[in-house]
């Protein structure tokens, strides 16, 4: 992708979502919270194409997927207030339905387009399908691991602060005590945990550190290490044996990652 429609694209996206917000900033966090997560995922994904090596018009493609993978989260998030996606819309379909309705990547050649709308829609999904000899492939982790990388530093934030809490941001979960055993189970077991067996906010906290086994590429684990905010997480939960041997487990991987 040549620069001058990474940029034409971002001026596009700038325009896009500004229009979704009200200019009281109480009302607007949680689409803020979007278009500043965009811009980090932004850079994540160019920080982990550049150590890969990768040539500028791979680098820009990636650039614009950062852009785009969390579009549909504004129009989810004006019709339904929530972006919990099983009780609204699932936003990676959404985004898709939003690029091709408002014709975005029209100009774009097929192969560009294709891979954009791929990373999109798989960006969100449990486990990436095995096509490994697809184009798209490479960019589909890419976003995975961007995205992953800000998620867990705008949670370490969030769980750390007691100010400003916003059912909005933990997805409604309720804060109580306790945990599922099955995201324990999950963590030792070395695997992603289910979204589905998320009762509460500890929960969703484990949930988010089961992410480290799902990583595509070291150099995510080197970030999400060098970065700190799994362990800030983790400093959130109970003080508990079970949990104590989680975390561990977690932060072995980030030492010896396990890439797919
Ligand atoms: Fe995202």
């Amino acid at each position: 992708m040549q620069i001058d429609t990474l940029n034409r694209l971002s001026a596009w996206f700038d325009d896009y979502t500004q229009s979704f917000l009200s200019g009281n900033a109480k009302v607007d966090a949680p689409l803020t919270l979007k278009i500043d997560h965009t811009a980090r995922v932004r850079e994540n994904i160019r920080e982990l194409a550049v150590s890969l090596s990768l040539d500028k018009a791979k680098i820009h493609l990636a650039e614009a997927i950062a852009l785009f993978h969390d579009v549909g989260r504004f129009e989810q998030y004006r019709c339904y207030q929530t972006f919990h996606d099983s009780h609204s819309v699932n936003h990676a379909k959404k985004g898709i339905d939003v690029l091709t309705q408002l014709n975005v990547l029209e100009s774009l050649p097929d192969i560009e387009r294709t891979i954009i709308i791929d990373a999109i829609r798989f960006h969100n999904v449990p486990a990436l399908p095995d096509n490994n000899g697809s184009p798209s492939m490479l960019f589909m982790r890419l976003i995975r691991d961007a995205d992953k990388l800000d998620i867990w530093k705008v949670f370490a934030e969030y769980f750390q602060n007691d100010k400003d809490r916003n059912p909005v941001m933990v997805q409604h979960f309720v804060d109580q005590p306790g945990w599922d055993p099955k995201m324990i189970e999950a963590i030792l077991e070395k695997r992603t945990a289910r979204f589905k067996n998320i009762k509460n906010i500890n929960d969703y906290k484990l949930f988010q550190l089961s992410w480290v086994f799902g990583l595509h590429f070291p150099v995510s684990a080197v970030l999400a290490r060098k970065r700190g905010h799994l362990a800030a997480i983790a400093g959130t939960l109970p003080v508990d044996d079970a949990i104590k041997q989680a975390v561990a487990t977690v932060m072995a991987a980030l030492e010896r990652p396990v890439c797919e």
